[in-house]
């Protein structure tokens, strides 16, 4: 008889690409179990040693001969994804393996889901093998900073939500007309005048990180192996930048803050020199707090600068990126330019708008998808949502979940496909609360679009895996819309 609250193999999400179940191999976790780990595997042990204490009550330690064993197998075949893994579940033990330490973390994250979330007084995990690896490698989730600020503990909480969804990048939105949220070196006004009190929608969104906060959140982040990807909006969405330095407006005159939630009247000065020694500046800086190899440029709705200018101003910043050891990714408007080999357009409007971003996958470049009408998180949900925009559309569970990326634009298919991103725009919202019900659960719909393979994907198995996943919100303390769509246990 297996325990009552023991899952299917399969019941993971996102659902793996291999699931053989095998209920005779079915393994009761003893009283006496223990975790082995190669040292360099050591911390994601203990991460697994620590989900197993908290349902199991037993001590769990690490040792050399434990019952459930990670192994680093750099002998598996180098076209594998780092994030790749194996786990058996056998009526003896449990061996999970993978060639680098994110495949053990990612196998850890579909172990998590196969135990219960709470405490119980028999713990069983079901028998079988998992073969997985991602379909992209990158999938993302973007917060807004900018219109609203977040504390470094609720980005925090923010990283650990996603990571259990094998989300594995954090783009950060630092800065836009209502506020910076950056501690630059060399540029203290930046955050002493636009990443304080009165800043954000309404004013009512202030604060900003120090640069030892940024690293903090970057080293956190690589505990949960989601890289942080930092945006620096330009050369628009600057006017709080320009309230900071009035030297950086063609004219010198100083600006106003604005705390509303238009869009498009904020420009960079393309003639001006000490735009790019401000822009040079703010980029070694960044480029400097983060590790990862992304810096996101931004780019998007210039609509008060010419399209001479935004040449002039994208040809010459696009480059200091690559100086400082970084790859570009900017919104998809950037691929109006020459871009260097490495820069990453990605597409964000509901339609395609111009032929820029097939002209750059064809001259090979990678893509991120994040399409308004689907993975746009600030949508509401229906004409009921007491938060969120409408502009895209209403977006459902259901609609953000059925459509593929690789479909959206046409000279953009999988081969041309870095992976896909889920932006929050955070014009309405106030709190991590206010976050969590909107990304929750359509971004889940989008981790596993990025991750599971396309042919393997339903709407029904997705929708009834994520109705059996609401009290892990609940007991994570997670704030999750409660659609009407799913049949929620
Ligand atoms: C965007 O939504 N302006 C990228």
């Amino acid at each position: 008889m297996s325990a009552p609250t023991m899952r299917q193999l399969g019941d993971v999400i996102p659902l793996p690409a291999s699931v053989r179940s095998d209920p005779a191999a079915d393994f009761r976790v003893p009283s006496g179990v223990s975790v082995s780990a190669a040292p360099a595997a050591a911390a994601v042990a203990d991460e697994l040693a620590g989900l197993l204490r908290r349902v199991t009550g037993f001590r769990v330690p690490r040792d050399d001969d434990g019952v459930i064993r990670l192994r680093l197998d750099e002998t598996v075949d180098e076209a594998k994804s780092p994030e790749s893994y194996r786990l058996d579940i056998a009526a003896d033990g449990v061996t999970l393996s993978a060639p680098a330490a994110q495949g053990l973390f990612a196998g850890v994250q579909t172990l998590r889901q196969l135990l219960p979330e709470t405490a119980q007084a028999e713990v069983v995990l079901p028998g079988g093998r998992i073969e997985d690896e991602p379909r992209f490698a990158y999938r993302g989730a973007m917060l807004d900073l900018a219109r609203h600020f977040y504390s470094p503990a609720d980005i925090r909480s923010y990283i650990d939500s996603i990571a259990q969804f094998k989300l594995n990048h954090l783009h950060l939105h630092l800065t836009d007309d209502q506020g910076w949220r950056l501690e630059i070196e060399g540029w203290p006004r930046l955050t002493e005048v636009s990443g304080g009190e009165g800043t954000g929608i309404d004013g009512q969104g202030p604060g900003h990180l120090t640069a030892a906060e940024y690293a903090d959140l970057v080293a956190y982040g690589e505990t949960r192996f989601v890289t942080i990807v930092p945006e620096i909006d330009m050369p628009g969405h600057v006017n709080a930048a320009q309230v900071a330095y009035p030297e950086l407006t063609c004219d010198g005159e100083p600006v106003q803050p604005r705390t509303d939630a238009e869009v498009g009247y904020s420009s960079l000065c393309a003639s001006k020199e000490e735009t790019y020694a401000f822009v040079e500046d703010v980029i070694r800086v960044v480029a400097g707090l983060t590790p990862g190899p992304f810096l996101h440029i931004g780019g998007d709705e210039a609509l008060s600068t010419t399209a001479e200018d935004y040449r002039t101003f994208m040809t010459r910043v696009l480059p200091m990126v690559g100086k400082y050891g970084k790859r570009a990714i900017g919104w998809h408007e950037m691929a109006a330019v020459e871009l260097p080999p490495t820069a990453v357009p990605q597409f964000w409007r509901i339609e395609p708008v111009d032929a820029g971003v097939a002209r750059a996958a064809e001259n090979g470049h990678q893509v991120i998808m994040s399409p308004a009408d689907r993975s746009y998180l600030d949508m509401k949900y229906d004409e009921s949502s007491p938060l969120g925009l409408d502009w895209a559309g209403l977006l459902g569970v259901e609609r953000s979940y059925d459509w593929d990326p690789a479909d959206r634009l046409p000279g953009v298919g999988e081969e041309s496909l870095l992976g896909v991103e889920a932006p929050l725009w955070s014009e309405t919202l106030r709190s991590l609360a206010d976050v969590e019900y909107m990304a929750f659960p359509r971004l889940v719909a989008i981790a596993e679009i990025g991750w599971t393979p396309r042919a393997d994907r339903t709407w029904p198995s997705f929708r009834r895996r994520l109705g059996a996943f609401g009290p892990r919100f609940g007991a994570q303390g997670v704030n999750f819309h409660r659609s009407p769509e799913i049949d929620w246990t």
